[in-house]
């Protein structure tokens, strides 16, 4: 194939664009914010290949219109932003970049268990207010984190990094998945139960599941309902995954503690949206995997995966390796055809 046409939605940090551009005609879009629709179309159409952020709607009206487009390189390990079934009547290729973010987005989980548990973003209002008068007896109290339990929901790579470090913390580590993880429960000392054993017995809720259907408000009132008064939920995975409403709701009326959210959904959160006038809500603007190595890992490993897809070899990380074959050939097609 001559050199193949790539279109890139976002500027990227590290050394991706640089490796991208020694083999692809690269076009950027340079904007802060993602490319807007039409945009996005236009240039999907004319490429080989697609570098794209969780921000980018891949759906079927783009991967039915784009007949060139081989790769889809979505720069996250979540790829709920593309849609799957029209990848694969498309005979597109999608990839994603798991297991390079995991002990960053489990670093965070931690400084949002930690922020939610111990008060940190009141204290700073706290302080900022010129609040700070004494030390007290009773200020601020806040949960520990030390000895509690903890509730991972979903053990892919994010969920065993957390329980890892909730093992440091001493805590008493349960954990719900699809599947049941023995070497992984051995390994972390960790307990596989229900989805309603957990939310009753945990004193802290984390998510760690992809977001699918049957994940869609996976926490909602029923699930807060089972959780103690004085849990604390975080979310650093999907916001839809959790009822918002729902979320909002549990918190202004005490059926849980409190709650840290690095997603929300929509994203970015409305300016209006009743959890940010909420004390006991924490909120992050989606920033788990945002340290520079590991957002730079991340946009090496999308760029790397794309041009080994554009040279025709299907790479490891293939969400969609089921449409191998055809893909291949697809692939070939083109390359006899000369473009
Ligand atoms: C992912 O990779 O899916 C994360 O949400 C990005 O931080």
């Amino acid at each position: 194939m001559p050199r193949p046409r790539v279109y890139v939605t976002r500027h990227l940090p590290g050394g991706a664009l640089d490796l991208l551009a020694q083999h692809a005609g690269v076009t950027l879009w340079e904007g802060e914010l993602p490319p807007p629709r039409e945009e996005l179309m236009a240039r999907a159409v004319g490429s080989d290949g697609l570098l794209c952020l969780l921000t980018d709607r891949i759906d079927a009206e783009l991967l039915d219109a784009a007949r060139d487009l081989l790769v889809v390189s979505n720069m996250a390990t979540g790829f709920d932003n593309v849609d799957m079934a029209a990848a694969g009547r498309n005979t597109v290729l999608v990839t994603r970049t798991p297991g390079v973010l995991s002990e960053t987005t489990a670093d965070f989980t931690f400084a949002l268990l930690l922020a939610a548990a111990r008060r940190v973003v009141e204290a700073d209002r706290y302080v900022r207010a010129g609040r700070w008068r004494t030390w007290g007896p009773e200020v601020l109290l806040g949960r520990d984190l030390w000895g509690a339990t903890i509730g991972i929901i979903g053990m892919g790579g994010i969920g065993s990094e957390v329980a890892k470090r909730a093992r440091g913390f001493d805590m008493r580590i349960l954990y719900n998945s699809r599947t049941r993880k023995p070497a992984l429960e051995r390994r972390h000392r960790m307990e596989f139960v229900s989805l309603p054993q957990l939310l009753r017995e945990s004193d802290f809720v984390t998510l760690h599941a992809p977001l699918t259907p049957q994940t869609h408000h996976l926490i909602g009132r029923a699930q807060l309902q089972m959780m103690k008064p004085t849990a604390i939920l975080v979310n650093t995975a999907r916001g839809p995954l959790v009822d918002q409403e729902a979320l909002h709701y549990a918190l202004r009326d005490g059926l849980i503690a409190a709650a840290a959210l690095d997603v929300t959904d929509p994203e970015p959160v409305p300016a209006d949206d009743p959890l940010l006038s909420l004390p006991n809500c924490v909120i992050a603007p989606h920033i788990a995997s945002a340290s520079v190595a590991t957002r730079s890992r991340m946009a090496m490993l999308a760029a790397e995966r794309l041009l080994q897809a554009l040279r025709g070899d299907v790479p490891k990380h293939a969400v969609n390796r089921e449409i191998a074959r055809r893909w291949r050939a697809r692939v070939r097609r083109r390359q006899a055809a000369g473009a």
